[in-house]
């Protein structure tokens, strides 16, 4: 977005900014990524011509502009440093750490591009999977770092039903964790799922790069990408 100003046409990065993450009346809590990049790279993983490798690749690329894009907000504090020139009061992230939590098992297909952007974070995991009968989750690992002070990304890249991801965040609030600690990342969601996640955790927020049509019979999201979990592993 460019406005006028004295005759220069000067960048606004506010209104650029809310350009890039569109939000949806119906649902508060939810940010859909609209940044050019991301909406190409999620093209070419929906097409069912493109390869595990390059599905696998563009996910962990798609994975890392949207941690750039969520970490906007993270405080800043400042640490005394010495450059080869002198010493300086620089930027560093304050107080809370970050932490990965990869909804296994497509969500460790988004971990290690979160992982490129915060080497230093820790990570948790979260197993859970769908019953295919009554598409509950059916959770069998959990295991995560300490929980003191720490911001936790949970990422899982189809937001379908909303169940599984509905139960990864209940996982940390059980443990202590306030919303305002818990960031949800996905790649595509369906309505019926945001709308279970929003009734569950109105106040976490929830962010995606596509929202499509809706479910199909099995729970599987249209158009979307097919199962994410197989086209990650090139399992069938
Ligand atoms: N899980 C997937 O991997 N894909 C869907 O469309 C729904 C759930």
């Amino acid at each position: 977005m460019y406005t006028e100003y004295s005759g220069c046409t000067l960048f606004d990065p506010y209104s650029s900014i809310q350009f890039i993450m569109l939000s949806d009346p119906r649902f508060p809590n939810l940010f859909i990524l609209n940044h050019p990049l991301i909406q190409h790279k999620l093209t070419h993983m929906r097409s069912k011509e493109t390869s595990t490798r390059t599905f696998r690749q563009l996910l962990r690329e798609i994975t890392l502009l949207m941690g750039y894009e969520i970490t906007r907000d993270l405080p800043l504090t400042t640490q005394l440093i010495e450059t080869p020139m002198q010493s300086m009061e620089a930027p560093v992230i304050a107080g809370r750490k970050l932490a990965v939590v990869p909804v296994l098992r497509a969500g460790i297909g988004m971990s290690d591009g979160l992982l490129d952007l915060v080497p230093s974070a820790r990570v948790g995991h979260i197993g859970v999977y769908r019953d295919p009968d009554t598409h509950q989750p059916v959770e069998y690992l959990v295991r995560l770092p300490d929980l003191a002070e720490r911001i936790f990304i949970v990422c899982d890249p189809m937001v379908a039903t909303g169940n599984s991801a509905v139960h990864a965040v209940d996982v940390l609030k059980k443990r202590g964790v306030g919303d305002e600690q818990i960031i949800f990342l996905a790649l595509v969601a369906a309505p019926e799922g945001v709308q279970v996640f929003q009734d569950a955790h109105p106040g976490v927020k929830l962010y995606v790069a596509g929202l499509d049509s809706h479910l199909d019979a099995h729970a599987y999201i249209v158009p979307g990408l097919g199962d994410a979990g197989d086209r990650i592993f090139g399992t069938k």
